[in-house]
């Protein structure tokens, strides 16, 4: 039996093993590896402290794993998040608790830090460690009527970094409201990945810049992200996309978008079809305290609870790691310490809490199985359900990590 690693922080000169390590890990040479120096090199928010590796030998890795800071808006509310990639155990010495090992001390790390860590991973090896499922994920795919390309346009060029932060409005304009969407930053590789066949445009009329599209060009076209200005511009993306299907003789194309993009409807009407992306269900994500997502969550809803105060009365609720108090108050709802539950109504299994919390599930099917049917009715159950409704869940990750492949 080998000796248990060391599990310790990664320091720039492990970037030759670290390399050696994920291409071997992931068959892909130097895709994963590339992701860490540019995060690393060029990313404002990379943390060294977040980046570990375990060692046997001054040789070589047994293992590494990065969390890197994001911001996301849940609920409509600003998140501190971590994002768990790349990770990977090197092939020989897989099945002995290294990986383990290794998210044990990343989410020990995290825990103060993030409200959640957000990932795409096998739920049957994640959810050992608290990780479930988070987010939805949807596409259109369609067969565009070559004649659509002419709405396209003139106009469409490669972005540049006087484009950012009109790119920035533009994302954050149509990615509104969905419970999920990253906080970008005006570093170049959060809009331009540097991947391969990968390619981020822009269109300019009239001096201003009014749409632009990340895609990539793979078996079909796929849009990873788009974002418009005003309706011409959404028609012009439209025009956009049926031309690179027709140019690059690509038969469908497939957008990857939430549900109230406002492309969907322009793809919809031209025949495209809605439906869960392949990677629903490896969306992941762990919530080192619910309570505290929660509390977070509630904060950001002045609306809906100047709407809600006075209709609902302090209730108790039980989630993992805790239980606590929901209170109406002028403010809003507030959630405080209960360590002695008198009202306690509602019950949350640990892994339904984290669906529930970012909209991905309503309240009655996150309570579904809890073995509780009186939960799912009386006041608490309408109060919470109204204070925290199912809402549109879409994890849109930063481009920088197209470069681990498509
Ligand atoms: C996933 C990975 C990190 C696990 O590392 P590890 O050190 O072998 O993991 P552990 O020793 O802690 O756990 C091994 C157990 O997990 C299981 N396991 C490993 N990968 C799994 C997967 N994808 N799905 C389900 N179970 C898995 C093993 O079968 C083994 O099960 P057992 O305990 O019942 O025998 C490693 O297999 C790896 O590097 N894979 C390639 C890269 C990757 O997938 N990274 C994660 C997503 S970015």
């Amino acid at each position: 039996m080998n000796a248990a690693p060391t599990i310790r922080l990664a320091r720039p000169e492990d970037e030759g093993k670290v390399t050696r390590l994920l291409d071997e890990a992931f068959a892909s040479p130097g895709r994963e590896s590339l992701l860490w120096s540019m995060l690393r090199q060029e990313y404002p928010e990379y943390d060294p402290s977040l980046a570990f590796v375990a060692e046997r030998s001054e040789q070589e890795l047994e293992a590494f794993l990065l969390v890197h800071p994001r911001t996301l808006w849940i609920r409509g509310v600003e998140v501190p998040c971590g994002v768990l990639s790349p990770f990977a155990v090197a092939p020989r010495a897989r099945g002995e608790g290294i990986g383990a090992r290794m998210v044990q001390s990343a989410l020990a790390a995290c825990a103060g830090r993030f409200d959640l860590v957000v990932m795409l991973g096998e739920p049957r090896y994640f959810g050992r460690f608290g990780f479930s499922r988070a987010f939805g994920q949807s596409r259109v795919r369609a067969r565009l009527p070559k004649d659509l390309a002419t709405l396209a346009g003139e106009g469409w060029r490669a972005i540049g970094g006087a484009d950012l932060q009109t790119c920035r409005d533009l994302y954050e304009r149509s990615y509104a409201g969905v419970s999920g969407t990253e906080r970008r930053t005006l570093a170049a590789v959060d809009w331009d990945s540097r991947a391969q066949r990968t390619h981020t445009l822009v269109r300019e009329r009239d001096g201003k810049v009014g749409a632009y599209a990340r895609f990539h060009i793979g078996t079909s076209i796929t849009v990873a992200e788009c974002g418009a200005q005003r309706p011409e511009d959404t028609e012009s993306l439209l025009g956009f996309v049926a031309r690179l299907a027709l140019e690059h003789a690509r038969e469908s194309c497939e957008v990857l978008v939430p549900r109230r993009h406002p492309l969907v409807r322009s793809l919809l009407r031209a025949g495209g079809e809605l439906a869960a992306h392949d990677m629903t269900g490896a969306v992941l994500a762990w919530c080192p305290s619910p309570q505290r997502l929660l509390a977070r969550v509630l904060s950001g809803e002045p609306a809906l609870a100047a709407h809600t105060r006075q209709s609902w009365e302090a209730f108790d609720l039980e989630l993992p790691g805790g239980s606590c108090r929901v209170e109406p108050t002028l403010r809003g709802p507030r959630v405080v310490e209960s360590a002695t539950p008198a009202l306690t109504s509602i019950a949350l299994r640990a892994d339904r809490v984290v669906g529930w919390l970012t909209g991905l599930e309503p309240l009655r099917e996150a309570l579904a199985n809890a073995g509780d049917d009186a939960s799912c009715e009386g006041a608490p159950f309408r109060a919470l359900d109204r204070l925290l409704p199912e809402l549109e869940s879409f994890w849109s990750w930063s481009p920088l990590y197209d470069v681990v492949g498509w």
